[in-house]
């Protein structure tokens, strides 16, 4: 069945813009994305939109339609109501770039901020782990990174100022992902809740409910992230246990830092190995992946964790499509060191 659709786009840039109406002929089966593309081809060739995939893997074609965060790619038309508009605007928590652009780099800078996985100094690889900490992390490496979540929440969505001082739900994911992994040495808890911002959320799910790889982000990785925050800072063994440390401490060496400086930890109770940021977020432009049709010349780009940028074939670039951000230390694949009804090596912290 073919038919007409309205499709609501906001045009504009940084300096602003309005909804644009555009009649584009739709077909049974298609997504909205499919409609966009309808536009461009029919009625503006200009129209910036940022996409790669069309296949709900990349993480590339956020936006919010009807209000709504999701991907235009997994939107069905047949969903919606064929005699009223859709309206499609972009993320509202990040700035406009050009139409349905928005510039994501505050996601790039907030993975920047984690401190890196850190196993043990000598730990032998592969890895060796019970399969429920295995299946743990996995859920949480199903992560695109479209950063609908970041765009959901409250805390920043409306409130520009609690972006310094808040990562985000994607960016809580990775700590408790962290966190749980039984090869690493790292604590991160303190971190989270004093200097990333965990305690500003209300465990609203909200960021749960976008996610389109159905990661159950807030009971499975903020609430027992703020469960172990608990143990670390106010269970009162554990601040008797602190106590009686420190004391031990006095009149020698300082106790080890709880937080650190944006990127660098260095494991001083780990055996003495440095690590380095947690994510190489490009900047090579080689990495380039996603492509943004329609146009957004961004002189910046190289600052912008490639977000976007133009090609030497003036094809515009996008984020590293699909890519986590989380796993670049370990490209060798030893933290996917699967080994079925293997017994733990390292125990659970
Ligand atoms: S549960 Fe927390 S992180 Fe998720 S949307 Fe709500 S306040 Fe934000
Ligand atoms: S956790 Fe879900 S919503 Fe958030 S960036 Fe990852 S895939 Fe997207
Ligand atoms: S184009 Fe929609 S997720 Fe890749």
């Amino acid at each position: 069945m073919t038919y007409d659709l309205t499709l609501r786009i906001w045009r504009g840039d940084a300096e602003g813009g309005e909804l644009t109406d555009y009649v584009v002929p739709v077909e049974e089966g298609e997504v909205v994305l499919d409609a966009v593309h309808h536009v461009q081809e029919l009625h503006a060739s200009d129209l910036a939109v940022r996409w790669n995939c069309k296949a709900g893997k990349c993480g590339s074609c956020s936006a919010e339609i009807n209000g709504r965060p999701r991907l235009m790619c997994l939107a069905r038309l047949s969903t919606f109501p064929t005699d009223e508009p859709i309206t499609v605007t972009p993320m509202r928590a990040f700035p406009v770039l050009r139409d349905l652009v928005t510039d994501v780099s505050f996601n790039y800078a907030k993975a920047r901020e984690v401190p890196a996985f850190a196993p043990a100094a000598g730990v032998q690889t592969p890895y060796r782990m019970q399969q429920v900490d295995v299946e743990r992390s996995q859920e949480f490496r199903k992560c695109i990174e479209c950063f609908l979540c970041q765009d959901t929440c409250h805390v920043v969505r409306d409130h520009e100022d609690n972006k310094e001082a808040f990562s985000g739900p994607r960016f809580f994911l990775r700590y408790a992902e962290l966190e749980m992994h039984p090869m690493d040495t790292g604590d991160r808890r303190r971190m989270a809740q004093e200097s990333r911002g965990l305690g500003l959320c209300n465990i609203t799910k909200c960021c749960t409910e976008v996610c389109p790889e159905s990661i159950k982000i807030t009971d499975n990785a903020i609430i027992p992230l703020k469960e172990r925050v608990a143990d670390v800072k106010y269970d009162p063994l554990t601040w008797l246990g602190s106590k009686i440390f420190r004391r031990g401490q006095r009149g020698g060496e300082s106790p080890p830092p709880q937080d650190v400086p944006a990127g660098i930890r260095t494991q001083a109770d780990s055996g003495a190995h440095a690590v380095r940021s947690e994510s190489d977020v490009p900047d090579d432009p080689s990495f380039a992946g996603a492509r943004v049709t329609g146009g957004v010349p961004n002189p910046d780009a190289a600052d912008q964790g490639s977000t976007t940028g133009t090609t030497p074939s003036g094809d515009f670039v996008g984020r590293v499509s699909g890519q986590d951000t989380g796993m670049d230390e370990t490209s060798g694949g030893e933290k996917r060191a699967l080994a079925e009804g293997d017994e733990t090596a390292g125990g659970s912290r």
